[in-house]
């Protein structure tokens, strides 16, 4: 299951200055607001101003802004009833605001009102520039923190669908054996071929429920990792030797790159193996005809990681699918349940290892990258 991708502090922090903000100014001084929209939109943010709270709370129903920077002291309503609206309606929009020279008691009232900060009047450029980018950063970090957990949130929930479905999986595969076997038993009972067909039809459905609990199972199994050291080219030959029908019949040569005198390593042998599998399926799929599957083992250059490479000629996976691919559910086969991948990277996850899969035109193939930790790690 694909994790979020990890954002740096620093990517975060640049997109504050970088990408557009949105602030809206407040200010019923015509030159002060003027001269806050120049200087901000010199530095390159999106600024819209209005010079009264009602109109301000107004624009912010129809829009969404970053920050907003208020004026304290207005006619009708004032900047602390502003504070309070934006935190109470818009809790995602940061709020500054600029008070007269001596009004401190009402800056502290409007920090505790829940404002960002405060600057007093008249400020110089460079004070405001710091404040709102001070404030702009810690509103991005926020912004991706907040996404980030979203997104954690929804792998844990499918985390939790995935082993419900499992369970169930698991509890279907005593019927549907049985429905096949009293489904074969018919077969050989009936003599009229109409009926014969109809019972094949049966048998072929249960087949395909068959395989789509297996894919099921498999999946909430695959965070139950129970490792033991294991030669890792013995694995990939077992696979092999499995696929080597498949692989004739489609005309498909299997290379094998091993380096030589590799240490064993702790791995869930059946996981590793259901993991090779799903890879070159897929593999013999993309390719469709003839081709060649090239499987590399050796280890990294920090002699820290094993590093399996499973290669596939005949078709280019696109950039934009690179991480997509190994969503669950994310399929392009009309007949895929797009679990395989899925199952896939939770394994490799699961020993603390990686993977990612790049297409190469120039080559015309496709090659997962898959390491492995030599040693156990704690989890
Ligand atoms: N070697 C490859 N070359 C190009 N595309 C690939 C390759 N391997 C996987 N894909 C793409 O990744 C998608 C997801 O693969 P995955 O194995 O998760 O699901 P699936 O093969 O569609 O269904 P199943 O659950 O039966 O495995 C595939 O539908 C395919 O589009
Ligand atoms: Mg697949």
């Amino acid at each position: 299951m694909a994790l979020p991708q990890k954002m740096t502090t620093n990517k975060v922090l640049e997109q504050g200055t970088d990408s557009k903000n949105r602030i809206l100014v407040v200010d019923d001084e015509a030159a002060s607001r003027d001269l806050c929209q120049a200087f901000l939109e010199s530095d390159g943010y999106i600024v819209e101003t209005c010079d009264r709270v009602r109109k301000a709370i107004a624009l912010l129903a129809v829009k969404k802004y970053d920050m907003v920077l208020t004026d304290l002291s207005m006619p009708e309503l004032g900047g602390i009833e502003l504070v309070k609206q934006v935190r109470y309606h818009y809790p995602h929009t940061s709020i500054v605001i600029m008070t007269a020279f001596g009004s401190v008691v009402s800056a502290v009232e409007s920090m505790k009102a829940g404002a960002y900060d405060y600057i007093t009047k008249p400020f110089p450029r460079d004070l405001l520039r710091a404040t709102v980018r001070r404030c702009l950063e810690s509103h991005n970090l926020k912004r991706e923190i907040s996404k980030m957990q979203s997104a954690l949130y929804k792998q844990d929930k499918l985390a939790a669908v995935g082993s419900m479905a499992g369970a169930i999986a698991h509890r279907m595969r005593n019927p549907l054996s049985i429905i096949q076997m009293c489904a074969q038993y018919l077969a050989t009972r009936i003599p009229s071929s109409e009926h014969i067909q109809v019972l094949q039809a049966i048998q072929e459905k249960v087949k395909t429920l068959e395989s789509l609990t297996r894919d099921f199972v498999e999946y909430s199994r695959a965070s139950r990792i129970r490792k033991s050291p294991e030669m890792i080219e013995k694995l990939a030959d077992e696979v092999i030797r499995n696929v080597m029908p498949r692989c004739k019949i489609q005309n498909v040569k299997v290379m094998r790159q091993y380096q030589a005198n590799l240490p064993q390593i702790p791995v869930d042998v059946d996981l590793i193996k259901e993991v090779m599998t799903n890879i070159i399926d897929n593999g013999l799929e993309a390719m469709k005809g003839a081709g060649k599957i090239i499987i590399q083992t050796k280890t990294d250059k920090t002699n820290q990681y094993l590093y399996l490479g499973i290669t596939n000629t005949g078709a280019v996976l696109s950039a934009e699918l690179q991480e997509k691919i190994f969503e669950p559910f994310f399929t392009t086969k009309s007949t895929g349940m797009g679990l395989g991948l899925a199952i896939v990277r939770q394994v490799i996850d699961g020993h603390g290892g990686r993977i990612h899969a790049v297409g190469d035109p120039k080559t015309n193939s496709t090659t997962f990258h898959i390491f492995l930790p030599m040693v156990n790690k704690p989890q």
